[in-house]
């Protein structure tokens, strides 16, 4: 969603502030500007579209030097995509970018129009920036006039703004929407996330709800929720610039799909000893677990399907009943929730606003709450009881790939950790279900990444294509809703996932001749099913592509293509399938043309509901 970067300090901001929305450009938006202090006042350039278009209008505009500014990276809410609705917005004295929703905008907007307040844009962020102005013209002090108009207002937010009369300054306040300080050589930055710094500094401070705050290049002063100055730590980002790059790959989603061997064996690194899972340095302890009666795993997208493989495993091996939701519909449907139960939150970003809206219920019904995020620091981890963090390293493609797989991981090793807590496995059992995540799953995804050519192959066929079907039973069903919303979210083809004893209940009426169904068999228990429902499809024409272990015995002619992948124990070879089905999902989407690392109408963070 929205993107915001600021800079004060001794270099032209200018490029400073481009390079930055390039590394925001990832989370979606559909236009992008920037304001900064020019010597008769604010200038602000701002355009539709790409970057490259606002960058094509600074430059034929005139030469742009100039210490200090702000961007912005906006994702339509109110008000279609136009330049004139997008960020920043301004009044005579200030220019102000946002993230976030005002929720009472329409009453501000009223009372400011009653005013004789006149307005240029149909956003909200135009309303926040006029209400401060109102309050800057009473008392001429940017601080008093930023909080005054937070008390009015209600919402989520994270703004960036700059005073005409201030130049060099840059202000600041945040509820519900991420934003941090960052400090380097050359000067002092705000963004809304961390890959917009990374290219000049590691050194963050991430402002907490209710902070308010004022940069310029040599200092840093930030306010509590109750005004008092606050002295806070910078931390060092482990992430490297090169690391938010594309590093010589066509796509961030084919580096990412490259990375998990790697990503696979950070997340595990420590937190398997002598064989078994640890995972008491994240705080969980036998006392929590051995309480624990039912569990809620909370998400959406692609980090739901994460909870759905979670479900398996826990019931398998804790036998303790789990239930997996998405976000949006847990909060608002009078859930049962006991006090001894255990919520789960998954999110990559740690900003989901349907999660984070549901973790915060869980909390308030006093539930334990735990969340498995990839970003460090980020809402959903701080708001958690205990967080175990995912070591993916940044994932950029709006299409979630190696977040999801290490997501597994720990859904695999949390599993293992709550039945040998809650006394359901044994030691040996638990070891000898560690030893191929440790020995071989890295190995392994390294083989499948080996016939990515391979795959390539077999996409030319359903790149053509304009619906097809993924089927599985039990975790390759599991896996076959991953496949599909994968598919369909960066090729645009159609498709559905199904349990594959399901289609003949109706859904089989659409297969026909030529129909493409992808049927995924990593479990040799269900296989002989699975090869039944193939059967049913093959019969009515259908064109069939077979993910499968190299365990499964396939008779012949059962499929037009066959994807196989290494066997490992223990429910694993659904790590090598959907490594494989990313890379089919990635190839078709690169015959079909598609944008692939930003999908029309997708955003990588969805920070509203
Ligand atoms: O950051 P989160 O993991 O909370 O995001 C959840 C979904 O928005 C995300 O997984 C989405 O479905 C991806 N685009 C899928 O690739």
């Amino acid at each position: 969603m929205c993107g915001i970067i600021g800079f004060t300090g001794q270099e032209n901001s200018v490029p400073i502030l481009i390079s930055g929305l390039y590394a925001l450009e990832y989370r979606g938006y559909d236009s992008s500007g920037i304001s900064v202090f020019g010597e008769d006042g604010i200038i602000t350039k701002k355009v539709k579209g790409r970057i490259s278009n606002l960058e094509d209008k600074i430059l034929s505009e005139g030469n742009l030097y100039s210490e200090c500014g702000i961007g912005h990276t906006r994702w339509a809410t109110h008000g279609e995509p136009s330049d004139v609705n997008s960020h920043p917005h301004f009044t005579e004295n200030l220019s102000l970018v946002h993230n976030g929703i005002i929720e009472n905008y329409a009453v501000l907007k009223k009372e400011l129009q009653s005013e004789g307040t006149a307005f240029l844009s149909e956003t909200d962020t135009e309303v926040a920036a006029r209400l401060i102005d109102r309050e800057y013209l009473i008392c001429r002090d940017p601080l008093k006039a930023l909080n005054k108009a937070l008390k009015k207002i209600e919402g989520s937010y994270a703004f960036g703004i700059i005073f005409r009369e201030y130049p060099g300054k840059i202000f600041t306040a945040r509820k519900n929407s991420p934003l941090l300080i960052a400090s380097g050589s050359i000067g002092n930055f705000i963004a809304s996330d961390i890959p917009a710094i990374l290219k000049y500094t590691n050194k963050v401070i991430r402002l907490d709800d209710y902070d308010t705050a004022v940069i310029s290049k040599d200092s840093v002063e930030i306010y509590d929720k109750d005004g008092n100055a606050s002295t806070r730590e910078f931390e060092e980002i482990s992430w490297s610039y090169e690391i938010a790059t594309k590093s010589g790959y066509d796509h961030f989603m084919l580096k990412e799909i490259f990375e998990e061997p790697e990503a696979v064996l950070k997340t595990i690194s420590g937190r398997i000893k002598n064989g078994i899972p640890n995972f008491s340095a994240e705080g969980i302890s036998s006392e929590r677990i051995e309480k624990v009666g039912r569990i809620h795993i909370v998400a959406c997208g692609t980090a739901m399907h994460a909870g759905i493989m979670g479900k398996y495993f826990i019931e398998n091996f804790a036998r303790i009943p789990v239930d997996v939701e998405i976000a949006s519909e847990f909060r608002y449907r009078n859930p049962i929730l006991n006090k001894g139960d255990m919520f789960i939150a998954l999110s990559q970003s740690g900003e989901t606003a349907d999660t984070l809206a549901a973790l915060r219920l869980a909390r308030e019904k006093g539930l334990y709450t735990v969340s498995v995020v990839n970003v460090a620091g980020s809402s959903i981890a701080r708001e958690s009881d205990e967080v175990i963090y995912t070591l993916a390293g940044p994932e950029i493609a709006v299409a979630s790939t190696k977040a999801y797989t290490v997501q597994c991981v720990v859904m695999y090793l949390l599993a293992l950790d709550i039945a040998y807590k809650g006394k359901r496995m044994t030691q040996n059992e638990v070891m000898l279900a560690t030893e191929p995540l440790v020995n071989e799953v890295s190995m392994r995804l390294s083989d499948v990444l080996g016939f990515s050519g391979y795959v390539s192959d077999i996409c030319r066929r359903i790149a053509e294509c304009e619906n097809m079907f993924f089927i599985g039973r039990g975790i390759d069903y599991a896996l076959a809703m991953e496949a599909s919303l994968k598919l369909k979210e960066i090729s645009y083809i159609n498709s559905e996932a199904y349990a594959a004893g399901e289609l003949k209940h109706g859904t089989i009426s659409l297969v026909t001749e030529g129909t493409v169904v992808a049927a995924i068999a990593t479990d040799a228990s269900l296989w002989e099913k699975t090869c039944s429902n193939i059967k049913e499809v093959k019969a009515r024409g259908a064109y069939v592509i077979l993910f499968c272990g190299d365990n499964i015995d396939v008779p012949e002619g059962i499929c037009d293509s066959i994807i196989k992948v290494p066997h490992i124990d223990g429910g694993l070879s659904s790590l090598c399938v959907a490594c494989a089905f990313q890379l089919f999902a990635y190839h078709t989407a690169k015959l079909r043309g598609c944008d692939i690392d930003k999908p029309r109408n997708l955003a990588k963070s969805v920070t509203v509901e």
